[in-house]
């Protein structure tokens, strides 16, 4: 796991766009995995100026969303579909049909699951998931009991994440109960994740996340089994990670590399 801490929320988005531009430069047909909530904002401005600067170009790309609420319409103001319109889809040049959200209005959510995880495989695959964080450390709606081989299906929320989620919606009574949402095991098969989270409620599910055990009761801790993952953080939802230093050691390592500096690291004669 790559752990990247940054000065600030802004910083951090800033560089998690700039690793998924990274992205879309060496593949311009990428197939991205995105996600909602308020951690993606910083994010998705981030990459609409960076398209409108003519430095991004989304006319290739697929996506697929993490996750809808049941229930919610793809007009409905607090549907996912809905937020990545507004955030995201409105404001580069996805084309019609290449976006994919999780329908919440489905009549028969077994085979429609089945159905979004077959087109997530006749795309190729996800090439790099952006992932926010739940403060029970959940990924999606991967609530804490969701297995680790999980795949797209009916989750129910925990009274946690309605808690969380009303400041969407006004009130905890207005929040859907139920969400359709990839599965940690679908999450897996991704080729590259990456995960972001800022402020201080966010300490705790993140050094469970990536210091703690691996356990269904805190399903991000999963990521620490795939082979490619970064986290960038700001320096608050990094408080409570024991190995802060080490990471930082890490990345400035990795950025003298990069530079050619290789003299301070070592290696030659310079
Ligand atoms: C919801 C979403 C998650 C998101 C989480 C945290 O539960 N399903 O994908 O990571 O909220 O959201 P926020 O970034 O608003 O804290």
């Amino acid at each position: 796991m790559r752990v990247i801490i940054e000065d600030s929320p802004a910083a951090a988005c800033v560089k998690a766009a700039c690793i998924i531009g990274e992205q879309l430069q060496r593949k311009p047909a990428s197939v991205l995995g995105l996600a909602t909530g308020g951690s993606p904002v910083g994010v998705y401005d981030e990459l609409t100026r960076l398209h409108n600067c003519g430095e991004l170009d989304f006319s290739k790309v697929i996506t697929f969303n993490l996750d809808e609420y049941v229930g919610l319409g793809p007009d409905h103001s607090q549907s996912y579909r809905f937020f990545m319109r507004t955030h995201l889809f409105d404001h580069v040049n996805l084309p019609q049909g290449s976006t994919h959200v999780p329908d919440g209005r489905s009549l028969d959510f077994d085979s429609y699951c089945e159905s979004y995880e077959s087109k997530i495989r006749e795309h190729g695959g996800i090439d790099l998931q952006l992932l926010g964080i739940g403060t029970d450390g959940h990924i999606a709606f991967n609530e804490p009991g969701s297995s680790l081989g999980s795949r797209t299906r009916l989750k129910t929320l925990t009274s946690e994440t309605i808690r969380d989620n009303a400041r969407f919606f006004g009130s905890e009574d207005a929040v859907p109960r139920l969400a359709v949402t990839m599965g940690v095991g679908t999450i897996l098969e991704s080729r590259c994740c990456l995960l972001i989270a800022y402020g201080e409620h966010k300490a705790s599910a993140i050094a469970k996340a990536v210091e703690g055990p691996v356990t269904a009761q805190v399903t991000a801790s999963a990521l620490q089994l795939h082979r490619d993952v970064i986290v960038v953080l700001d320096q608050a939802a990094a408080t409570q990670l024991n190995r802060q230093a080490y990471y930082r050691e890490v990345e400035d390592a990795q950025s003298l590399l990069e530079s050619g500096q290789l003299g301070k690291l070592g290696i030659g004669d310079e």
